[in-house]
């Protein structure tokens, strides 16, 4: 461990750091655009010198070794002067058009400036202009004059997700992000990584392309339930104090954006491009009116049905949804486990085109709590005993035409669906936004989701719902 001086102070730094990391960890912030965690380093922005003391030269930081007994300054008159100078440098040609960029408010070049330069341009002559409104895969457009060249995101092509997809093209001022020509980007299924590791406002999501200002959204903490890794993202939405009132107010209860929400224990810093159209998937048509045969009830007199239905059942069934949470797979284990035979269901197959699976994080159960859900009711397939006379359908995913036939159906549901109308009692529940809950993943590790909207009044919490619907001994409090 060698011992180096930041400052001044003593600071025990590991043997493989760099004084960046080392400064980092011990609480001494020196600026850097192009050197990131993940990624190699390739030293390229020149924001992270620091003075050697008693030198008058700078050194940048992010590739530099510690060595016993190492001093260095990070914030000398000589290393100010530097960093105000390479902030000059690195605006020399950027169209600084903050106003209409969606980076604005979480963007490192507009937070170093404020922090390191805060002067005017002193260049006299006119910027140089690049291409804007470049369509680098159907997901992501560039602005090269906002692009610092810092080349993260070609090296997370290269060194995380390994599609090779993008890389730097002309030399100095000329110099151009560009994806290969072999639709290898548009192929990535990781690519919208670089939107967020991108310092500046060069990389932007097509679906997110001036929708939002960042500071009228605010994250939930949630998990992508869109296959059994379970990453851990940050579902974006609007502020409750920023409501909008003239506009549809449904925009007050979607999702703006996903991101990933760092978890070295699931996923690390990246999600799939399936965790990022979380939208999509969550905010299809809703199922919101309880039914018993096709025919409109409410939710209590459905739930009294249903309950109805389990009483009288001799033989009952119960398909299981692998999108339930812990609590809500405990609930039912809870109510029921002596009074169905029961299986879990996969509530969702891979989709045409679909990634099945990589080396990465993408799994091929693309459903969130199929452990959670085993880990109470076994792996055994659906097997309907001779004589099952009611079959307890929970989430998505099941093949209606498989069931028994003559037996009676009771459906829980979020979506609109045709077999809703057939089920002898159809009660819609809540979704994965509008709960909170746990899943477990397929290395066993249990991470937790927040509700970020409310749920309509006419779906039940299934949680809530299977305690309603317990024989009397089952029911709680
Ligand atoms: S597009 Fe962004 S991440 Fe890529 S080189 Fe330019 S500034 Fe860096
Ligand atoms: S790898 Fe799976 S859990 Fe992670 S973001 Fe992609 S679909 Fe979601
Ligand atoms: S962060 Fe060190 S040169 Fe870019």
């Amino acid at each position: 461990m060698p011992e180096i001086f930041i400052n001044g102070q003593p600071v025990q730094a590991a043997d493989d750091e760099t004084v960046l990391q080392a400064a980092l960890r011990n609480g001494y912030f020196i600026p850097y655009f192009c050197w990131h965690k993940s990624l190699s380093i390739h030293g390229n922005c020149r924001i992270c010198g620091v003075q050697p003391e008693g030198k008058n030269w700078v050194e940048i930081a992010c590739n530099m070794p510690v060595a016993e007994g190492m001093r260095v300054l990070t914030d000398s008159d000589l290393v100010r002067e530097h960093r105000k100078a390479t902030m000059q440098f690195i605006t020399l040609n950027h169209p600084v058009d903050c106003g209409i960029c969606d980076k604005a408010g979480e963007c490192t070049l507009q937070d170093y400036h404020f922090e390191y330069n805060g002067g005017r341009s002193i260049s006299i002559d006119a910027k140089v202009r690049s291409t804007k409104h470049v369509e680098l895969s159907k997901r992501i457009v560039l602005d090269n004059e906002r692009c610092i060249l810092c080349t993260r995101c070609v090296r997370f092509t290269r060194e995380i997700s390994k599609s090779n997809a993008l890389g730097v093209k002309q030399r100095g001022d000329e110099s151009l992000v560009r994806a290969s020509e072999d639709g290898a980007f548009d192929r990535d299924a990781y690519s919208d990584n670089v939107i967020d590791i991108c310092p500046v406002g060069a990389l932007l999501s097509r679906s997110f392309l001036h929708q939002a200002r960042v500071w009228y959204l605010k994250p939930t903490p949630s998990v992508c339930p869109g296959c059994a890794r379970g990453c851990t993202v940050n579902l974006w939405h609007r502020k409750p104090e920023w409501k909008l009132r003239a506009l549809d107010p449904k925009q007050n209860v979607s999702i703006a954006r996903v991101t990933p929400l760092e978890n070295p224990a699931v996923n690390g810093l990246w999600i799939c491009n399936k965790g990022r159209d979380l939208a999509p998937i969550f905010e299809r048509a809703r199922a919101e009116q309880p039914m018993l045969k096709g025919q409109p009830t409410d939710l209590p007199g459905a739930i009294a049905a249903a309950r109805g239905l389990i009483a009288g059942a001799k033989q009952p069934v119960a398909l299981v949804s692998s999108w339930g949470s812990n609590e809500e797979l405990a609930a039912f284990a809870g109510a029921f486990r002596d009074r169905f035979a029961t299986f879990v269901k996969a509530d969702h197959l891979p989709a045409d085109g679909e990634p099945l699976q990589d080396d990465l994080l993408i799994r091929a159960d693309k459903n969130p709590n199929t452990a959670g859900a085993r880990a109470l009711f076994g792996d055994a397939p659906a097997a309907f005993a001779e004589g099952t006379d009611l079959v307890l359908v929970w989430g998505e995913g099941c093949n209606f035409a498989g069931l028994p036939r003559g037996a009676k159906v009771i459906f829980l549901n979020a979506y609109l669906q045709p077999e809703n109308g057939h089920a002898d009692a159809f009660i819609p529940i809540s979704i994965q936004t509008e709960r909170s809950g746990h899943y477990t993943n397929f290395e066993g590790t249990v991470s937790a989701f927040a509700a970020c909207f409310p749920k309509p009044p006419s779906v039940a919490d299934a949680e809530q719902l299977f305690a309603e619907l317990a024989p009397p001994a089952g029911r709680r409090a």
